[in-house]
């Protein structure tokens, strides 16, 4: 069955949006196979952007990730990857549809709430590197 990765942001935790986001998913009749809400380390995240490491926005997106706990999941299901994405909606808040995560609860490019891994191999490696 095809796995993804999925984390709550520090935003998304702090507005309480846990229960809101994990009832999407479930009633999406995904998965939930791992959780895990904690505090990650610099180097953990500066990995998991390593493909953002040249952009303007990287130190300001590390920081932001670091600054307090994330909800780490992994997510099962049919197609759940490309599924995942859709729910989640576009990073830049203006252009996500309404009834997705980010059209829904996100006002910020840069605190959007939630991630979602972009390809299949994206998804191994995102969880290769949160749950081991
Ligand atoms: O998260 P997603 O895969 O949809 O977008 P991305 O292009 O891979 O960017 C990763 C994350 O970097 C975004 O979700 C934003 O939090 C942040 N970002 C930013 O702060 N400013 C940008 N211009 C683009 C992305
Ligand atoms: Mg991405």
């Amino acid at each position: 069955m095809e796995k993804t990765f999925v984390m709550i942001k520090t935003d998304g935790v702090e507005r309480g949006l846990i229960g809101e986001i994990i009832g999407r998913i479930e009633k999406k009749g995904f998965k939930i196979t791992k959780a895990k809400l904690f505090q990650p380390s610099r180097e953990l995240v500066e990995n998991h952007y390593i493909e953002h490491k040249e952009k303007p926005f990287f130190q300001e997106l590390v920081e932001y990730i670091i600054k307090g706990p994330v909800m780490a999941m992994e997510v099962e299901g049919e197609t759940v990857v490309e599924t995942m994405r859709i729910m989640i909606g576009d990073k830049d808040p203006k252009k996500a549809q309404p009834g997705t995560i980010r059209g829904d609860f996100a006002y910020s490019l840069t605190q959007n709430i939630i991630h979602g891994s972009d390809s299949i191999e994206s998804a191994e490696r995102e969880l290769k590197l949160w749950f081991s």
